[in-house]
């Protein structure tokens, strides 16, 4: 399927009040959002129409370089905000479901993981993003210090955690203990039912790769 342009979606978090995370925080914070499709709309565009028999490649500069790097800074500045939007809105309280029961098995108990995922969070200048595996099939609490640093391949999000600055410091200032207090605003606010449907797509995803990779070849 060819690339289409992204569109910024509607989440239900935003009908709502939420408890600790204010309203012009996340209407702020939608623009950002917004302002991610466009750029990364339009760094896609440009990729598409560079005329690659002339343009130039170097490494130390050129605009290939320039628009393919930023490219994913725009993009996965889109794609972990929707995620972030999307579970947003919920009850909170302890994961539910089949997240509850790998981070329990991962991490030796829930109240473990989410130990460890409010450290990484205290930790990281940019974004929590807990991912599955397709690989293994493991759960595991990645640091970002931008969304487009060190998260690996074959990774899904099922949880995505925005530390960035213009998350919490109109609510809570820009101290680490504001930054601790949004962390857990952020938890009495997540929809565990939207985290436990991207784990079941990842996994739904993960069988369909196992069972293809063990099929026999076509007979000749
Ligand atoms: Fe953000």
């Amino acid at each position: 399927m060819p690339w289409d342009e992204l569109k910024p979606r509607q989440f239900p978090a935003f009908d709502k009040e939420l408890d600790g995370i204010s309203k012009q925080t996340m209407e702020d914070h939608y623009k950002l959002y917004e302002g991610y499709a466009k750029k990364a709309n339009e760094c896609r565009k440009r990729l598409n129409e560079f005329d690659y028999s002339q343009i130039e490649g170097n490494q130390v500069y050129s605009p290939l370089r320039a628009v393919s790097v930023d490219y994913t800074f725009a993009l996965l500045g889109y794609k972990n905000h929707d995620l972030y939007f999307g579970h947003l809105g919920g009850n909170g309280g302890e994961p539910t479901g089949r997240f509850a029961e790998l981070a329990d098995a991962e991490f030796n108990g829930v109240a473990k993981w989410q130990e460890a995922v409010k450290k990484a969070a205290s930790a990281a200048r940019g974004w929590v993003i807990v991912g599955y595996d397709l690989n293994d099939g493991s759960l595991f609490n990645y640091i970002g210090d931008t969304q487009n640093l060190w998260a690996v391949y074959n990774m899904v999000p099922v949880l995505a955690l925005d530390v960035y600055e213009h998350a919490y410091v109109a609510d809570y200032g820009p101290t680490p203990d504001g930054r601790g207090e949004y962390v857990e605003a952020f938890f009495r606010n997540i929809d565990w039912d939207h985290v436990n449907r991207q784990l079941e797509q990842a996994e739904a995803a993960k069988q369909g790769a196992d069972q293809s990779s063990v099929e026999e070849p076509a007979a000749p």
